[in-house]
């Protein structure tokens, strides 16, 4: 037991050694390792929200501040989806009636305003955040989608 904690203590202190705290710059990849802008090792920890479209309750400034100051997280995963079963989606396909559950009306800009939310409140908290196109094997999600979809955060938030 001693020497299990023994390695529990060394290995977090070694996490502590090498890993040190954002803002890294951009990241690259070196050989195995994750870099900062200046080639220096960096350990991201964190966890994913639940789609925008399921679990919007926790899109929003108060959820990155309690888990960057908490937890202690520096990544956040987004994940937004073209079209679910229940709660519509950004390519859920307006010209549909809202009860048709296959057909749901695109919900694109509440979806985008969630992610705006999360992404605002990453950046004034100094975390990174995985911006996550999360196609489901239903909907008939295609490629072009997912360009647009792409195409429209980068024009948005490449800047950052
Ligand atoms: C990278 O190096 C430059 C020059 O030494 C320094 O000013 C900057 O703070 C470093 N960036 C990081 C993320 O360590
Ligand atoms: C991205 O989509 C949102 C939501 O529909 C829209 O308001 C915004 O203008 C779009 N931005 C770009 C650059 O296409
Ligand atoms: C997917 O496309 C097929 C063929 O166009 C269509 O029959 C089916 O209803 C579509 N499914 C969904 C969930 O949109």
């Amino acid at each position: 037991m001693k020497q299990l904690l023994f390695s529990i203590a060394f290995f977090h202190s070694l996490i502590f050694i090498v890993s040190i705290d954002p803002p890294y710059g951009p990241l690259k990849i070196q050989g195995k390792l994750l870099t900062d802008i200046n080639g220096t090792a960096v350990t991201l920890r964190g966890m994913s929200l639940m789609g925008s479209n399921y679990h919007p309750q926790f899109w929003n400034e108060e959820t990155i501040r309690q888990l960057k100051c908490s937890w202690n997280i520096n990544i956040i995963r987004a994940p937004i989806t073209p079209k679910s079963k229940c709660c519509g989606g950004w390519f859920a396909d307006p010209s549909q009636p809202i009860n048709n559950p296959w057909e749901w009306k695109s919900t694109r800009d509440r979806e985008f305003g969630r992610l705006k939310q999360v992404i605002d409140a990453s950046v004034k908290y100094g975390i990174y955040v995985i911006i996550d196109w999360h196609i489901f094997d239903f909907g008939n999600n295609t490629l072009e989608q997912g360009r647009e979809f792409f195409a429209n955060v980068s024009q948005t938030w490449g800047n950052l």
